[in-house]
């Protein structure tokens, strides 16, 4: 027998100032964040990989943060999170995010090599993303959706949203990176228009949108 495609469920603008939510987006991060699959036995600290990747989204662009309503009680089930001017992002970033998170995660409080050191190695030294990327694809985005709701439209029209969104707000171009063995996510940008770009490290794809 199949599995019936997820049901088409509602898109709304994140609630950022609901903890509940925020801490509903940080879980998603992790139930996906093994090259889309579940990290939770992975990580020491369940809420690393959100205050990474999830959490300066919500907090400083959540006009471009979207998340897949599963109903009262589940909560979201999936999000689009954007930023239209990367650059800028990432020097808020610097400022006013990384600071209180490296006296939180100090340097060696995981053990070296563990998932939980990784992420907090990218805290203390972040990437900046190259100019030459930027100058295209100016933008960016994360996008997770849980198992459950996969399959049945909703991370396309959840980017479909995203990208009305950056296009609005004047972006050119919006870029993301993949996991290089996370091959479902990689068809599915290109089945929805997204090019790779050649980068020298990591699986980078961008979509034009002016
Ligand atoms: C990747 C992800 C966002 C895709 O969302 P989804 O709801 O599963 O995908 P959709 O059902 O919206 O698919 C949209 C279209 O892409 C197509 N598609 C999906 N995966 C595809 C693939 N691997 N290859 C080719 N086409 C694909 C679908 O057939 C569909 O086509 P259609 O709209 O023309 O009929 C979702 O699976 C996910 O969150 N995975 C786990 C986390 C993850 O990997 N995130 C990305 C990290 S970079």
């Amino acid at each position: 027998m199949t599995t019936p495609p997820a049901p088409p469920l509602p898109i709304r603008p994140v609630r950022a100032d609901d903890p509940a939510e925020v801490d509903r987006i940080y879980d998603i991060c992790l139930r996906t964040g093994a090259s889309g699959e579940d990290a939770t036995g992975q990580f020491a600290d369940p809420r690393l990989l959100g205050e990474v990747y999830a959490g300066p989204y919500v907090r400083f662009a959540p006009e471009l943060a979207f998340v897949l309503d599963g109903g009262a009680d589940a909560g979201p089930v999936g999000y689009v999170l954007g930023v239209a001017d990367t650059a800028a992002f990432e020097d808020e970033l610097e400022r006013s995010w990384w600071p209180g998170l490296r006296r939180r995660y100090p340097l060696g409080r995981f053990p070296e090599g563990s998932p939980d050191a990784g992420v907090v190695g990218l805290i203390h030294e972040p990437r900046r993303t190259p100019p030459g990327l930027l100058h295209a694809y100016p933008a960016h985005l994360h996008i997770d959706v849980l198992p459950d709701a996969q399959g049945g439209g909703n991370g396309r029209r959840l980017i479909e949203t995203l990208t009305d969104a950056l296009r609005a707000a004047g972006a050119r171009g919006v870029h993301l990176g993949v996991a290089a063995d996370n091959v479902k996510a990689q068809g599915f940008y290109e089945h929805l228009g997204f090019r790779r770009v050649e980068q020298a490290d990591g699986h980078v794809y961008g979509l034009r949108l002016s």
